[in-house]
């Protein structure tokens, strides 16, 4: 088939890169990369370092409000479809490139491939959340990564052309972290990015969400930081470029013993989760990276469309919201003072993550223009 893929943010990089060459291999696949992250530590650096080819199309659309984005988004990418006429679009995840590329898609009659379609938060605040509805409804072939998402599209409606294929971060991530679990691998990104922090004696934190960036939510995600940061614990925040941009808007100040960095590539991210303490973070990939690897994962969101790694006592993430008591007392719990360090560095010893054959299945299912067999009904 000729494929069109659309991407746009980190995120959607890092699963192109864990499809692309299978979806190469058995198809003629033509990459566009709509521009909406921008920034060298953002997007540009993910294509050496994951291998990735170079889009073939760059439409350079970053910045702007989530309409204005879109919009922008949908009339480059029209004639571009006209013209590559593919038998088929390809959009991953939830973002205004995921929407437009369905949008730009469906309204020319191209039959859309949805990957990691079905996940929901229900929560329609969400930018994300209208995005994976509409994309969801206008696919073709829903690509699911779990039983859960496969239930959820049920429930709407949809069950012609769901495939459970499982989850393509996975597979990367069981290539990248055999690569990244020795202690010399932390040594030398704490060097490189100049930190005192040794295994199992930081934590490590990420925060994007546009919900995390009133001012109010700043206010206390930043008081929560404060809270378990410690001397000889630093929290060590990758900082979104959009984050950093909302902090220095409000005026706000982190606290002591949180130290900023940039935001990293996949390598260095995978690592310094690996040997964390434990993990701070509103991101859904961050989380699921950090239930792979075992690492304890607080998660400062109220909801998760990732419902697997929250089941219980024993699953590795925990829904912490903005509660500061919440955070004291799962870091406590999960990942005690005097422990952490033996903890982080037997979980790098022992870690054994097996590639489950996501991407092999997704570009299996795109052999013919016709919807794949229907399940779950
Ligand atoms: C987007 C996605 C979100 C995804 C996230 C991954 C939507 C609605 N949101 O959020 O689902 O989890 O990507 O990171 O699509 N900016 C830069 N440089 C960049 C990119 C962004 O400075 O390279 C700043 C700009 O001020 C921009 C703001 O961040 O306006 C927000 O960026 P945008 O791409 O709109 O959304 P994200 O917050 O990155």
């Amino acid at each position: 088939m000729r494929i069109v893929s659309v991407v746009g943010t980190r995120p959607q990089l890092i699963k192109v890169a864990a499809l692309q060459p299978a979806l190469r291999r058995d198809h003629e696949d033509i990459f566009v990369d709509t521009g909406q992250h921008y920034d060298d530590a953002m997007a540009g650096n993910f294509f050496a370092e994951l291998g990735l080819a170079r889009p073939d199309h760059s439409l350079g659309i970053g910045g702007g409000g989530h309409g204005d984005q879109t919009g922008r988004m949908l009339i480059a990418l029209e004639p571009l479809l006209l013209d590559a006429s593919p038998d088929a679009v390809i959009v991953y995840g939830d973002t205004n490139s995921t929407l437009a590329g369905a949008l730009a898609a469906a309204k020319l009659g191209i039959p859309v491939a949805h990957v990691e379609a079905g996940l929901r938060s229900f929560d329609r605040r969400m930018p994300e959340e209208i995005n994976r509805v509409v994309a969801d409804h206008l696919s073709t072939w829903l690509f699911a990564p779990t039983p859960a998402a496969v239930a959820n599209l049920a429930t709407e409606g949809i069950t012609a052309g769901v495939l459970e294929v499982g989850d393509l971060m996975f597979d990367l991530a069981a290539r990248i972290s055999a690569e990244v679990r020795g202690p010399a691998v932390l040594a030398a990104i704490a060097s490189r990015l100049n930190l005192a922090i040794s295994t199992g004696r930081y934590l490590f934190a990420t925060v994007h969400r546009a919900e995390n960036r009133s001012p109010e939510a700043m206010a206390a995600w930043t008081a929560l930081f404060e809270a378990v940061a410690l001397p000889d614990r630093p929290v060590v925040l990758a900082l979104h470029p959009g984050t950093r941009i909302a902090l220095e808007t409000a005026h706000i100040v982190l606290p002591p013993n949180v130290i900023v960095i940039e935001p990293q590539g996949y390598r260095t991210s995978l690592a310094l989760q690996l040997h964390a303490a434990a993990v701070l973070t509103d991101s859904g990939g961050i989380q699921r990276e950090s239930a792979w690897l075992g690492v304890p994962c607080l998660v400062l969101r109220d909801t998760t469309e990732w419902v697997e790694t929250v089941g219980g006592p024993d699953s590795s993430a925990v829904l912490v919201g903005l509660d500061r008591s919440a955070a004291i007392r799962e870091i406590d719990a999960r990942a005690p003072q005097g422990q952490s360090a033996r903890q982080a560095t037997d979980r790098a010893a022992g870690l054994r993550v097996v590639q489950a054959g996501a991407a092999e299945r997704i570009s299996a299912a795109l052999v013919s223009a016709e919807p794949p067999v229907e399940v779950g009904t």
